[in-house]
């Protein structure tokens, strides 16, 4: 049977596909060099489908690690989650992230064509929008980019428009995702981030779980509902199940096909708090600070044409997102370092 190569799967968004791959049938092997996760996430969604999951431990810059891959498995299409992904980091370390995301995909990419295998859904972002002029956001906006993360996604958005052009035979989704955010229900895989988290749904669950003092509001002075930033988030597994749409899909589309994976609502700040608040049961303190450099006031997509060629469109809401992600926090106060042998 072809199996599909998950670069990156141990991450927070794709151990989420994984499980819902293997739910659904697919034979899938991970390869992640765990620079941002760890193998206990793979452990938890084996456990969740009473199955061992295929792994190769390698670094989408290596020829070889990927080419082991490909020597072991009969590996059909690629989803590509691998990538470095935090914006104030890229701004320190420019040269890494341009290494691990743009020469990694090249990488894959050159691996890929060599092994015959020409086909691949890769993990876009809507900060490649910049600061749109008009909101709900269409996939034909300009793009441009503030950060070197988002630059790094431009690029490889760039590079897989161009491989297409000069090998009709590929076939090539980027799907531009929205805020994700929430976990499993089963409350065992969840988002997982290394130190203070930099994203809000983290912050505030590690805040209501009492190991942040307080959430620092980044600016109340927007033009929005209350002044504070308004997003559009998104449960992780609504985005994990646009995977699988996609995966589905693939082989009907004769071009390069980009895609916002989002719900066409957007929240506000303090409206995630109130939210997370009603959801936890418990209180989330809150402190206004002063804007953060690069945000934008609103952000959201207009996701149509996701439920045009994907027949996708979200379906868990912002109180199942809260619930979800209280659940994982709750149980998990140390993330995959908690104490699990009840898991
Ligand atoms: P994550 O950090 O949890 O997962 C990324 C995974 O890739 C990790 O397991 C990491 O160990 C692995 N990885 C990184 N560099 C690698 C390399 N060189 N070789 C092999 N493995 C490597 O992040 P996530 O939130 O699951 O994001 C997945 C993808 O989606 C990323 O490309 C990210 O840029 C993109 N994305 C994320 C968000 C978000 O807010 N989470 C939004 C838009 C787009
Ligand atoms: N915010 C706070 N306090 C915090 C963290 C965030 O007030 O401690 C606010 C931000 O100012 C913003 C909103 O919460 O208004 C959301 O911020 P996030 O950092 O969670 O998300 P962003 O929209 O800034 O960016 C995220 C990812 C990007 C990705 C983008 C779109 O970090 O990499 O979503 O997918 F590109």
């Amino acid at each position: 049977m072809n199996k599909i190569l998950v670069t990156g799967g141990a991450g927070y968004i794709g151990s989420h596909t994984v499980l819902l791959l293997i739910k659904a049938g697919y034979d899938i092997v991970i390869f992640d060099n765990f620079c941002n996760s760890s193998s206990e996430s793979i452990r938890r969604v084996e456990k969740l489908v009473d199955k061992k999951i295929d792994l190769i431990e390698g670094d989408i810059r290596s020829t070889e690690d990927l080419q082991r891959a490909f020597d072991t498995y009969n590996i059909d299409s690629v989803i590509h989650f691998a990538g470095l992904k935090a914006v104030g980091e890229s701004v320190e370390q420019p040269l890494n992230y341009y290494d691990n995301n743009v020469n990694g995909t090249v990488t894959l990419c050159e691996v890929m064509a060599r092994n015959g295998c020409k086909k691949i859904i890769f993990s876009s972002s809507a900060t490649v929008y910049g600061d749109p002029a008009t909101t709900p956001i269409l996939e034909s906006f300009p793009t441009s980019a503030t950060n070197p993360y988002g630059r790094s996604k431009l690029m490889i958005e760039e590079i897989l428009r161009d491989l297409y052009i000069s090998d009709k035979e590929w076939k090539i989704v980027l799907l531009r995702y929205f805020n994700p955010v929430g976990a499993d229900s089963s409350g065992t895989i969840g988002e997982d981030p290394n130190g203070i988290p930099n994203n809000l749904m983290p912050f505030i669950a590690q805040t209501a779980v009492g190991k942040r003092e307080y959430l620092s509001v980044f600016g109340d002075d927007y033009d929005t509902i209350d002044g504070t930033g308004v997003r559009d988030y998104i449960h992780v597994v609504d985005l994990a199940q646009g995977h699988l749409n996609a995966v589905e899909r693939i082989d009907n589309f004769d071009e390069v096909m980009t895609i916002n994976l989002g719900t066409g609502r957007g929240y506000s700040v303090l409206e995630m708090v109130k939210a997370f608040e009603k959801a936890s049961g418990k209180r989330v303190p809150y402190k206004i600070a002063p804007r953060r450099a690069g945000d934008i006031a609103t952000c959201f997509a207009d996701p149509s044409y996701a439920k045009e060629v994907l027949d996708w469109e979200a379906q868990k809401g912002i109180e199942e997102m809260c619930q979800d992600s209280w659940r994982w926090q709750s149980n998990n106060p140390d993330g995959y370092r908690s104490e699990s042998s009840n898991i």
